[in-house]
C-alpha cells in the first residue's frame, strides 16, 4: 500500500494449522470454564476459529459438538473465516443507532457491496458489528484495525473503504 494508506494497520494473517491448534487447545484445557479461553486463544493465534477444531475441543472438554458450536455462534467476536487485511468494526449499539449507524450499514451494502460479517472479494476489508466501543459521545463510532473513529458518516466511510481496498484514484 502507498503512503495514503499509512493510517491503516495490517491485521495479522495466520494460516490455520491443526497441530498448532491442538497445542493451543491442550494448553488451555485445564482452565475452569476452558471453552471460552480456548476459543479466544485460537482466534488470537489464527485470526479466526476454524470449524475443524469443534470436534477436537468437544472431545478434550467432554462436551457436545453442539455446545462448542453454539458458543462460537453466540459470540460475535469469533470469526468463522480468516479476516481481510483490514477490519472495520462498526458500532450498532443504542447511541450509535440513534445517530444513524444503520444507514451506514445500508451504505456499505448498497455502495460497496459489503455485508456485515463478511470480507470484500479482494480480501482487503472485513466489516463487523460491535456493540459499544465506549465512544458514544462521538457516535456513530467505529474501529478501523486499532484506530478509533468518531462521527462516522458516509463520506468518511467511503474514504476508509477506498483506502483499505486500494481503490482510491
Ligand atoms: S453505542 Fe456506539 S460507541 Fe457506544
Amino acid at each position: 500500500m502507498g503512503p495514503k494508506h499509512d493510517k491503516l494497520q495490517l491485521v495479522a494473517d495466520s494460516k490455520w494449522d491443526d497441530a498448532q491448534a491442538l497445542a493451543v487447545i491442550t494448553e488451555h484445557s485445564h482452565l475452569d470454564g476452558a471453552l471460552l479461553p480456548i476459543l479466544h486463544a485460537l482466534q488470537e493465534t489464527f485470526g479466526y476459529v476454524d470449524a475443524r477444531c469443534v470436534p477436537v475441543i468437544a472431545g478434550i472438554l467432554n462436551v457436545s459438538k453442539a455446545d462448542v458450536h453454539g458458543v462460537i455462534s453466540f459470540y460475535h467476536d469469533f470469526r468463522h473465516a480468516p479476516a481481510g487485511r483490514h477490519v472495520l468494526k462498526l458500532c450498532r449499539a443504542e447511541s450509535c443507532q440513534a445517530m444513524g449507524c444503520e444507514s451506514l450499514v445500508d451504505h456499505l451494502a448498497s455502495t460497496h457491496c459489503l455485508t456485515m460479517g463478511e470480507t470484500d472479494a479482494t480480501g482487503a476489508l472485513t466489516v463487523e458489528t460491535v456493540y459499544c466501543l465506549g465512544n458514544c459521545a462521538l457516535s456513530p463510532a467505529a474501529l478501523l484495525d486499532n484506530e478509533l473513529i468518531g462521527r462516522l458518516d458516509a463520506t468518511k466511510l467511503d474514504a476508509i473503504v477506498m483506502d483499505a481496498t486500494g481503490m482510491r484514484s
